[in-house]
């Protein structure tokens, strides 16, 4: 989940990597650091902290170079400290020939340590990466070309792996390589870049080349040569991110959290734009590679996530089932790759990810490929890993989602789900009316988040409350369930208080005892057919005095009487109520974050892509 950028060309490289750094700081923020080839000798600033730790650094002690590599850590080996921070250098007797910058995990980096110091290589730091390091100086002491001698190192190299160095003796030269951790090259005009995300390069560039796996690069001002381990010189595919570079400012925004929460109803536009067929009640999506009659013959759905992703999932489950009358299985993809379930040949699988590049969501569409099933992926990173790897798919079209706690990519991924469950269903038995409605009720969804925003002040209100609270409880039935484990999900991850979500039933079967003054619980309570038997069970939870903050109806006088809070949101058709039920939830955790004096945007422990298991 590291960050990493390089840079060559004509400006100061420190500026231009502190820049990007800071772009790609929800990735991991243990520590950064920088290296850069100066008058032949590796300059090397890293530290603890954030980005603007290095930042000061740098004013301290400048480096005037105009090429190098940075890196924003998320530790996976070795204390977050200044020793274990990238940029690691490689060399005999403390020379630095080469410094490395490293996203993944190196699982063979013990047997390869021992291996180096056996041969007199001293190791300062703890980390895996150093080991990538002083095998590139062990092979640059042959003296042939630095490309070479990383297609030597590569394969010595089992885990993942998104890589950039620089090497001493070729200033203005850097290296990059991939293996299960995006990279990509920023194509600029007498200058290039190297990062494992386009975000950190758009203010340069929109012009950016993915490696793939198995892939090492060498980038210089002029141009970049790409070279595949065993299929030799590749000629890379440019891409142009469809994004604009003011996608990723905060735009007056406290938070990026509360940015992307706010955007929602272009989050909503955007994923149906161009999908949306009224005139056959039905839903359009270009990149699914299956004709209908592939499609008719899909038997089961597996929906296969993490996190936030599957808690959309599990919304999907609910409409793919309601809308198309298949039966959908959600998995916990880090389960799901190793357990070996008895899947048919009808059974086609879907993964979704935010990031694209998720590790366990990975494997599990791996493991379903060399199954042999069909596959499809809903995906907000366009080129990323998942999406590329996948037989077809469909774009979120969200935008670059910053907060490392998602929001809108939640909002997209439901919207997403309900375009295929429409899909699904009227290549069925849904009929054009059922699917006509569907249609008009997506159309509505963005004026209508629009609406549930406007329940901010009443949230406020609330979080008050609940940022006292020592562990709360979200309840909610049905298509509510979903949105109320991603409300506790929020909670949790960005106020560090405990909370957990439940399907209301399941109250009475255990939860119940939780119920006191000091414990809330937040009931996710829309007008429907299940209403009534919600309100029995607020009414159980006040009878053990038990704080009720509801997410309802605005005029719904029976939760008003039994709710210490109601969060309001507009009545809408149920197909698009978890749109709308999802945004005060967002809300609160942002609010109770902010009360808390948390750091919204980087929670502790946290990272915005999982991409190591
Ligand atoms: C959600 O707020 C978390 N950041 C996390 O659970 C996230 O949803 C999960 O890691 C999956 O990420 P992905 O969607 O990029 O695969």
């Amino acid at each position: 989940m590291c960050g990493i950028v390089g840079y060559t060309g004509a400006k100061e490289a420190a500026p231009v990597l502190v820049a990007g750094l800071r772009r790609l700081e929800y990735r991991g923020y243990d520590s950064a650091g920088m290296a850069a080839v100066e008058a032949g000798s590796i300059e090397l600033r890293k530290q603890a902290g954030r980005v603007q730790v290095l930042e000061e650094l740098l004013r301290w002690d400048p480096v005037a170079a105009t090429n190098g590599v940075g890196h924003t850590r998320w530790a996976t080996h070795g204390r977050a400290d200044d020793v274990n921070a990238h940029p690691h250098v490689g060399g005999r007797e403390g020379r630095r020939s080469v410094a490395v910058v490293h996203n993944g995990v190196i699982e063979n980096y013990a047997a390869l340590r021992r291996e180096l110091e056996a041969e007199g290589f001293a190791f300062r730091s703890q980390t895996d990466t150093e080991v990538v390091a002083h095998l590139m100086a062990r092979e640059l002491e042959r003296g042939d070309e630095p490309l070479d001698a990383l297609l030597r190192v590569l394969p010595r190299l089992e885990g993942t792996y998104g890589l950039a160095m620089v090497t001493a003796d070729r200033p203005g030269e850097l290296l990059g390589a991939r293996l299960g951790s995006p990279l990509v090259v920023g194509v600029g005009e007498g200058e290039h870049f190297l990062a494992s995300d386009p975000v950190a390069v758009a203010p340069y560039t929109a012009n950016v080349a993915y490696l793939q796996d198995g892939e090492a690069v060498r980038v210089t001002p002029r141009d970049f040569e790409v070279r595949h381990r065993e299929r030799g010189p590749i000629a890379p595919r440019i891409d142009r991110i469809d994004w604009k570079p003011d996608a990723v400012e905060l735009g007056g925004h406290a938070h990026y959290m509360l940015k992307e929460i706010r955007e929602q109803p272009d989050t909503a536009t955007n994923a149906c734009r161009g999908r949306l067929v009224r005139a056959e009640g039905s839903a359009r999506l270009g990149g699914l590679n299956m004709t209908a009659r592939q499609l008719r013959r899909v038997r089961r759905v597996v929906l296969a996530a993490c996190g936030t992703s599957w808690h959309a999932a599990l919304v999907g489950e609910y409409l793919i089932e309601r809308l198309a009358h298949l039966p959908v299985e959600v998995e916990y993809a880090g389960e799901f790759r190793y357990r070996n379930g008895p899947l048919d040949d009808r059974t086609l699988v879907i993964v979704l990810s935010q990031s694209g590049e998720t590790a366990d969501t990975l494997g599990a569409l791996r493991e379903s490929r060399r199954r042999g099933h069909p596959t499809l992926a809903i995906v907000n990173t366009v080129g990323s890993t998942i999406a590329r790897e996948a037989d077809g798919g469909v774009y979120l079209h969200a935008g670059p989602e910053i907060g490392v706690a998602s929001t809108k990519a939640f909002s997209a991924q439901v919207a997403v789900l309900a375009l295929l469950a429409l899909h699904l269903g009227r290549l069925r038995q849904l009929s054009f009316t059922e699917g006509a409605a569907v249609v008009d009720a997506l159309g509505s969804a963005p004026a209508l988040i629009g609406e549930a925003l406007k329940a901010e002040p009443a949230v406020e209100a609330a979080a008050d409350r609940i940022a006292q609270a020592r562990s709360v409880l979200f309840l909610g039935r049905d298509l509510h369930y979903p949105v109320a484990l991603e409300g506790a999900l929020k909670l949790k991850e960005i106020s560090y208080i405990h909370a957990e979500g439940y399907p209301t039933s399941e109250m009475k079967h255990g939860p119940i005892a939780l119920i006191d003054p000091q414990t809330p619980s937040v009931f996710v309570a829309p007008r429907g057919p299940l209403h009534a038997k919600t309100l029995s069970n607020i009414e159980e939870v006040r009878a053990r005095r038990g704080p009720i903050v509801s997410v309802g109806l605005a005029d719904d006088e029976d939760l008003a009487r039994l709710s210490d809070h109601v969060l309001p949101i507009p009545d809408a058709p149920e197909v698009i109520q978890p749109l709308l039920a999802v945004v005060p939830l967002q809300l609160l955790a942002y609010h109770v974050a902010r009360i808390k004096g948390c750091d919204i945007d980087k929670p502790r422990n946290l990272a915005k892509s999982v991409t190591v298991e």
